[in-house]
């Protein structure tokens, strides 16, 4: 039995921004509501043509290098994202080939909403520590701007694309201390896109394919869930708060993060925050967040962090992780 430590992080966003401002030439709203109300300013859209897999491939080269790893290296693949480029084959097994990893690896997506890189980082972990993998790329990306429907002021305005990634390698000493998941299908009309494959494309309308959230009633199950998770998660390993260096939250909503901080009492100067500037990238946003962090060197080698996510199904969870 071995552990897996993170070896190299690495993010992309795409060139083009469109500011709060530019939003106010779409649909009914104000630069002043949108960052009074979740703290956003801007976010990055994929141009025309730049699918998922491009924004995942940019990030998982920025990784690799990060890790002075090549392609050639990896022997898993796990990809966590909700807007793949097509239905199959999956996203990974895309990237395989344009980053030369070899033939023979394991490589699959995950579907877990704005908490998939939680999922994908804990089953990535499993596998190393099981001996089933050595070194392993797990990443979130998103091009949630083609599953949002631009006419809606009340979802258009919080997301944006990007995509961000880690490489683990099976290492002596942990790195991941302990990952928890979570998920309840019971509420899954808050937060959807209510249109899939299985439905028939007879059923696909203009935005049957679009999200749809009940973003009052997300919010207050997201401060209360996300509370609940990190007091438990820090029990369960006998740890205080003041011993983790780092909150590396989902990026929805700053007042999200700062109602949380208030919550389990966690100062928010130890608080990752780019939700200002990616706004929420569902899958990539946690380690989107914690690549912005450790490339402008407030994430340190042996600091303790802990990431967190909440999203649509509901699932949620959080990864303990010495850096
Ligand atoms: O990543 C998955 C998890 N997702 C989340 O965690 C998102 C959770 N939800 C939220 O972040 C917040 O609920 C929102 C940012 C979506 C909304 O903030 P809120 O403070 O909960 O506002 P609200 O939905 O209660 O709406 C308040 C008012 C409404 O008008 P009335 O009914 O009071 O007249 C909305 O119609 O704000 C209106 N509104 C807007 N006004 C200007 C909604 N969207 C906009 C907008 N611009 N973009």
């Amino acid at each position: 039995m071995s552990f897996s430590r993170i070896r190299g992080t690495g993010g992309y966003l795409p060139e083009r921004i469109i500011t709060n401002h530019d939003l106010e030439r779409m649909v009914d709203t104000s630069d002043q509501w949108i960052r009074e109300r979740t703290g956003i300013s801007e976010r990055h859209i994929a141009a025309e043509g730049e699918l998922c897999s491009d924004l995942a491939a940019a990030a998982a080269r920025r990784a690799l290098t990060a890790a002075a790893f090549t392609g050639r290296d990896i022997d898993l693949v796990v990809l966590a994202t909700s807007t793949p480029d097509q239905i199959f084959p999956s996203t990974a097994c895309l990237l395989q080939e344009r980053l030369d990893i070899p033939r023979n690896v394991i490589a699959f997506d995950i579907a877990a909403a704005c908490c998939g890189f939680i999922y994908a980082l804990d089953v990535a972990d499993r596998f190393i520590r099981t001996g089933g993998a050595r070194r392993a790329l797990v990443i979130g990306a998103e091009t949630f701007s083609r599953i949002l429907n631009w006419q809606d002021r009340a979802t258009c305005v919080l997301f944006g694309d990007g995509a961000g990634a880690v490489v683990l390698e099976a290492a002596e000493e942990p790195g991941v201390l302990a990952t928890r998941l979570h998920a309840d299908g019971r509420q899954a009309a808050l937060l959807n896109v209510p249109w899939g494959v299985s439905q028939g494309y007879d059923r696909l309308t203009d935005n049957s394919g679009k999200i749809t959230m009940r973003g009052n009633e997300v919010f207050k199950v997201a401060v209360r869930t996300m509370g609940r998770l990190v007091n438990e998660t820090l029990q369960a390993n006998n740890l205080s708060r003041e011993e983790v260096d780092w909150l590396v939250p989902h990026q929805a909503n700053i007042r999200i993060m700062t109602a949380l901080a208030r919550k389990i009492g966690f100062p928010m100067e130890r608080v990752i925050v780019t939700a200002d500037r990616h706004a929420n990238t569902s899958a990539a946003s946690v380690p989107l967040a914690l690549d912005v962090a450790v490339r402008d060197g407030r994430i340190q080698r042996g600091q303790l962090l802990l990431l967190e996510a909440f999203g649509a199904g509901f699932t949620w969870g959080s990864a303990l992780v010495r850096y």
